[in-house]
């Protein structure tokens, strides 16, 4: 399972800019669901907020900010020679590592945007911070999933420089999706923007996912069909369901993945489970096809049964 020993981690952002659209969600039940194939993951708390972290039971309360944060190497007012893999700690997943985030993420952000001063050269720097700091552990991780704030700042941009591939989940509500074409827009504004400092960012996937979607609703459905024509070819084909299971095992900061119990039937949880892992499933193909030794094997669907 996963790539060759010399072949590079793809890192992938959940990204979209709204708040509430299940970016942290899909990307914990993402790294639950591809710890299970047996791939080795790091996750990366681009987000202030730090939910991610706290789902993977981080004690924020217990965090130096500026030796186990993200903001270890992505504050300018720290040394150059501190490393990500300072930051990088075990999860209670054997094969899931997190770099958290906490609240002084923000003053980080302040930091970045101050480079603004500092002329073209600092400019393109602190656009570029995630992409080198992840440099160094390229190697040895499968996946790297950002979970980036919901904003398009420095973080923001740094996140979409990191990242290899996209996956951006829309619920299939009107406003939703309006603000799913600005954040599209706001993304090719800022990747021109980037390209004048730096080289382009050629992304090996742009991914669309209809999250916490209602069939039964016909509105709903009517969106997702306007969703499918905007975005053929890049929107997955099975949208993440709205399911009181994911609401629950939300509220106890976890997945479904990690639930003992099921919270209703036992048939509502595995419907709920084979949602997920169907929709994964497509995820994992664009991972796999951007590792040379696998791309073959992707495109006959020798990929081995889903979890
Ligand atoms: N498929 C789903 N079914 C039910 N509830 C969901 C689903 N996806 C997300 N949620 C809930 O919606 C809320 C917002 O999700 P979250 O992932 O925090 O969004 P974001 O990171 O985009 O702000 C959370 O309470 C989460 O538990
Ligand atoms: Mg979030």
């Amino acid at each position: 399972m996963g790539k060759l020993p010399d072949e590079r981690a793809v890192v992938m952002a959940v990204q979209n800019f709204k708040g509430g659209v299940s970016k942290s969600t899909t990307a914990k039940h993402l790294a639950d669901y591809l710890a299970l194939r047996g791939y080795k993951v790091l996750v990366v708390d681009c987000d202030p907020q730090a939910s991610m972290s706290v789902m993977f039971d981080v004690n924020l309360e217990a965090l130096v900010e500026e030796v186990h944060t993200l903001s270890n190497f992505l504050s300018p007012r720290i040394d150059e020679a501190d490393s990500l893999r300072k930051t990088i700690r075990k999860t209670a997943w054997p094969n899931i590592d997190i770099c958290p985030a906490n609240l002084g993420l923000q003053d980080t952000e302040w930091e970045l945007t101050a480079t603004i001063e500092e002329g073209p050269t600092a400019i393109a720097g602190a656009f570029r911070m995630l992409r080198v700091g992840l440099e160094e552990i390229r190697l040895d991780y499968d996946v790297v999933i950002l979970d980036p704030p919901p904003a398009m700042g420095f973080l923001g941009v740094n996140t979409l420089t990191a990242a290899d591939g996209l996956l951006i989940p829309v619920p299939a509500r009107q406003l939703d999706y309006l603000s799913t074409i600005h954040f599209m827009q706001t993304c090719r504004e800022a990747m021109e923007l980037v390209s004048k400092f730096d080289t382009s960012i050629d992304y090996g996937f742009i991914r669309v996912v209809c999250t916490m979607f209602q069939p039964s609703r016909t509105n709903e459905a009517q969106m997702l069909q306007v969703m499918e024509k905007t975005y053929a070819g890049q929107m997955l084909s099975t949208p993440i369901l709205l399911s009181e299971e994911i609401k629950n095992a939300g509220l106890a900061m976890s997945s479904i993945y990690e639930v003992n119990k099921p919270y209703g039937s036992h048939q509502t949880y595995v419907r709920c489970r084979d949602n997920l892992n169907m929709v994964f499933r497509e995820i994992e193909k664009d991972i796999c096809k951007q590792w040379p030794s696998r791309m073959a094997q992707v495109g006959t669907d020798r990929l081995t049964e889903a979890v």
